[in-house]
């Protein structure tokens, strides 16, 4: 993995932090994007230490644009993107009885919209170098994709956690 150039979204959260981390301590320059842009911030100076080109990026991913602009961003930071790590989640605690439908909508747009966006986006960059792997999102569950169902590529194995895509998502 050394080398490689990876896009960490939700960087400055539980998941994302530890990915990103994870990730700079095997040499990979890692752009830790999050709507949290002082965590981010934080992240993206302990993956400094290893990584020097790490950086952070500050986004809102329930904006329309947001998405591709973050990996946009990435790729011209990093010099081009060969793993997408999608761990940004919003998730509106409600009493389970009474559910808005206003918290939802803002979680479907982080967790489902957002992710089909940044997969796209990444997808395009990665299609036109000829390389790089987008790894199932935390939150994926809520989006079906293409690979849903579809057994994981050994060479996946290793960086995919497996639960969100060894099933198809509902
Ligand atoms: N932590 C776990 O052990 C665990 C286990 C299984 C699944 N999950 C799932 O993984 C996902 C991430 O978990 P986590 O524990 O890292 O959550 P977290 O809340 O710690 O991190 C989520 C990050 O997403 C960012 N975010 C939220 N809305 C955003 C927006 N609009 N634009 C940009 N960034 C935004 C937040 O700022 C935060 O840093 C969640 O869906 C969670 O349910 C977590």
């Amino acid at each position: 993995m050394a080398g490689r150039a990876v896009l960490v979204s939700g960087g400055a959260g539980c998941l994302g932090a530890a990915a990103a981390r994870a990730l700079a301590a095997r040499g990979c320059a890692v752009a830790v994007a999050d709507r949290d842009l002082e965590g981010a911030e934080r992240v993206a100076l302990d993956c400094r230490e290893r990584a020097p080109a790490s950086f952070a990026i500050g986004v809102d991913l329930a904006t329309a644009e947001g998405p591709e602009r973050m990996v946009e961003t990435a790729a011209e930071g990093l010099g081009g993107l060969d793993v997408l790590v999608q761990c940004a989640a919003a998730a509106p605690v409600e009493p389970f009885l009474e559910p808005t439908a206003e918290a939802w909508e803002a979680a479907l747009l982080v967790n489902g919209r957002a992710c089909a966006l940044a997969d796209a986006a990444a997808g395009r960059i990665m299609k036109a170098q000829g390389r790089g792997i987008s790894t199932p999102s935390a939150p994926s569950a809520t989006r079906r994709s293409r690979w849903a169902g579809a057994p994981i590529p050994r060479r996946w194995r290793r960086w995919s956690s497996g639960s969100c895509s060894t099933r198809p998502a509902t």
